[in-house]
């Protein structure tokens, strides 16, 4: 046995193809179960597609590059579920495309910053974050709120995500920029976005009733980030679907 093994050892081309055809085994062993299983993440109740709204914030929130400083995601470790909640669940990010996990805190985990503070505090905070944190290193980001939102195409970004599997239906698709209006605009009649996206935050977001800014998308998006599952109501292990 250790002779023949010698003739492995010395033909370099030899151990080459026999290590190929060890490591390939080893593959298909770990691959191909995962192919006869539907899903690899357990569905959750609660977790929804994003509203065209808070869709629109999150985009925001990648263009200004709030992953450098913000992770999405709360390990199980003790200090982390005492400080920030219960640990993110792979299907609370589900429907992220790109994920927004983050490797980077500089400030604080994000994952259950909804409903933390109020609306106000979200703007004040954005505008110019010394004036509620004095200590903050964050930088401004008062020109969203004199941006208007650029929503026209708002149904497209819907289809596309529809397209890597977020369940968009065409009525959420056609609706998209009608619902994205109902749930930023004060007074409006918002039973058929409440209906296609439970637990939307609805109204004006950046105290500027009269128009739709990057800073009321903004703000609805960090507003629902974390809230769809609730876990006190739910005990563990029920609350597959
Ligand atoms: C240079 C790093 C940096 C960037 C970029 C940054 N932040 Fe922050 N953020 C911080 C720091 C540090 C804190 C903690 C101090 C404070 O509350 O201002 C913070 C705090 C926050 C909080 C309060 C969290 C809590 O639980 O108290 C929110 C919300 C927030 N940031 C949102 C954002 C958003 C949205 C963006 C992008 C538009 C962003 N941040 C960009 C560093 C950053």
């Amino acid at each position: 046995m250790a002779y023949r093994h010698e003739i492995i050892e010395k033909n370099s081309v030899l151990l080459v193809v026999l290590s190929l055809i060890t490591v390939a085994i080893g593959g298909l062993v770990e691959i191909v179960p995962l192919f006869t299983i539907e899903s690899t993440i357990e569905r959750v109740q609660g977790v929804r597609p994003y509203s065209p709204l808070e869709l629109a914030g999150r985009n925001i929130y990648i263009r200004e590059g709030c992953y450098l400083c913000h992770s999405q995601q709360i390990r199980p470790l003790r200090d982390e579920v005492e400080r920030y909640g219960h640990y993110s669940l792979a299907a609370e990010s589900m429907y992220d495309h790109p994920f927004q996990w983050g490797s980077k805190r500089t400030g604080p985990d994000l994952a259950r910053v909804g409903g933390k503070y109020s609306n106000e505090w979200h703007v004040e905070h954005l505008k110019d974050p010394r004036a509620v944190v004095p200590e903050s290193i964050m930088p401004p980001y008062a020109f969203l709120a004199g941006k208007p939102l650029a929503y026209a195409d708002i149904g497209d970004h819907l289809k596309a995500l529809r397209v890597t599997g977020v369940p968009y239906t065409d009525e959420m698709i056609k609706e998209a920029k009608a619902d994205l209006e109902a749930q930023a605009t004060p007074d409006a009649d918002t039973d058929g976005v409440a209906g296609r996206y439970p637990k939307a935050r609805m109204g004006d977001m950046d105290g500027q009733p009269g128009r739709i800014t990057e800073m009321d998308a903004l703000v609805a998006y960090l507003q629902m980030l974390g809230t769809l599952v609730e876990f006190d109501k739910v005990q563990p292990g029920s609350l597959r679907q």
